[in-house]
């Protein structure tokens, strides 16, 4: 008989009832480090005393009302991006999946509306992953994520990691009017964009006159230690898709753009119901305001030093176990020598949490105001998982 709720996870043996900060803690009392914050979206933690306060203030006064009528904490939250960011406009919506729907649809409707519909093709790259509505698997094409869903909706073509040849051809191509990627690659197994090829990529969209999509839905909001990771290279998209990270763990998310990219989106060409949300954008605003500090940013950067450094240090005492580290930032993964999966069971049996990916991949991606201590203590607790690989306790 089919379980009441949709099987469509694999789920662990595990759930938890309360958490503070980088913790988790189940009905019995265990107490697991969280080096997963829900898949990078809990980046202050869990039941954070600045969030909780911005949600419940908010709650007492007012928790919906449509996108009919003006939302101060709406208006409040895109001033925030705007100011701190390239775009000059933004949409609120619920998860990244749903920016990514909006991505698509803005930059078709800009060549459109510049008498180009032609230009409809959409680049991306293999290991992409960009949510699971019918736009989105059939950006990332793989038969993974598309076998049985089809007749898919058409428009897109994916280039290989790293093939510039491959690149360069495809953008010769008359009907091509976006590339969209990803500038750290998280489901793919944390795979950071060079900055050169950033860069080389914002070069020949210029030259083409092709919008550029950034996909930073899981490696924004801080998470590479920069508020945005394209910052590191320099370079800014036409439009990016944000999520995750900036709802600090109430659903939220947004898509950001140019005026150029964003003027054809008129009146009655895109909505939601609870898109930018009163209750969201308050916890958004407060994230926003915490996140975009300098001062936090720099935290992030020396916190991810240290966990990167103590990384290494495993990957060199386990070498049964791991192979390299890679990653930005407080985004960071583990090539595994053993399985991934068996690696993450091997940190439950620790208590310590971690997420797998592609390519063999064990992701870590904390809390971004985990304390130096704690971090100290997921070394500890990852090195007892380690040494469990290959032996009799594993
Ligand atoms: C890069 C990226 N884009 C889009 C999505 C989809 O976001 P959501 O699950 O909020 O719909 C994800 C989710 O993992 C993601 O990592």
């Amino acid at each position: 008989m089919i379980p009441s709720i949709l099987p469509t996870y694999n789920r662990a043996p595990l759930s938890f009832v309360k958490g503070e900060g980088v913790w988790l803690q189940t009905g019995d009392g265990r107490r697991f480090l969280d080096l997963g914050a829900g898949i990078a979206v809990n980046a202050l933690g869990h039941a954070n005393p600045d969030l909780v306060d911005a949600l419940t203030t908010q709650a007492n006064a007012l928790w919906h009302v449509s996108n009919l009528y003006q939302i101060p904490a709406q208006q409040k939250l895109a001033d925030a991006l705007v100011e701190s960011t390239f775009a000059d406009s933004c949409f609120f919506t619920n998860s990244g999946t749903e920016a990514m729907e909006l991505a698509v649809k803005m930059a078709r409707k800009y060549w459109h509306d510049r008498g180009q519909p032609e230009r409809s093709r959409i680049l991306t790259f293999e290991g992409a992953f960009h949510g699971r509505s019918s736009a989105a698997i059939a950006a990332v094409g793989t038969e993974k994520m598309t076998k049985g869903f089809g007749p898919l909706l058409g428009g897109f073509t994916q280039l290989g990691w790293g093939d510039h040849d491959g690149l360069r051809a495809a953008m010769a191509q008359p009907d091509v009017g976006a590339v969209l990627i990803e500038p750290v690659q998280g489901e793919g197994g944390i795979r950071p964009v060079p900055d050169q090829c950033l860069k080389g990529l914002r070069d020949i969209c210029d030259e083409t006159g092709t919008l550029l999509i950034f996909d930073e839905v899981q490696c924004g909001m801080g998470r590479t230690g920069k508020l945005f990771a394209h910052e590191w290279a320099g370079v800014t998209p036409d439009i990016m898709m944000v999520a995750k990270g900036i709802g600090g763990g109430f659903p939220l998310g947004a898509v950001l753009a140019t005026e150029a990219a964003a003027a054809p989106m008129t009146a009655g060409t895109h909505g939601s119901t609870y898109g930018g949300n009163p209750l969201a954008c308050a916890v958004g605003a407060k994230v926003m305001e915490i996140v975009s500090d300098e001062g936090f940013l720099e935290g992030v950067r020396a916190r991810a030093g240290r966990l990167r450094q103590g990384l290494e240090g495993l990957v060199a005492t386990h070498p049964q176990a791991f192979e390299s580290v890679r990653g930005a930032g407080l985004m960071l993964g583990l090539k595994c020598k053993a399985a991934a999966g068996e690696v993450v069971q091997a940190g439950y049996a620790e208590e310590v949490l971690t997420v797998p990916a592609a390519d063999n991949v064990v992701r870590l991606l904390p809390p971004l105001n985990i304390t130096e201590a704690e971090i100290d203590e997921a070394l500890s607790r990852l090195d007892r998982a380690a040494a469990r690989i290959g032996s009799d306790a594993g």
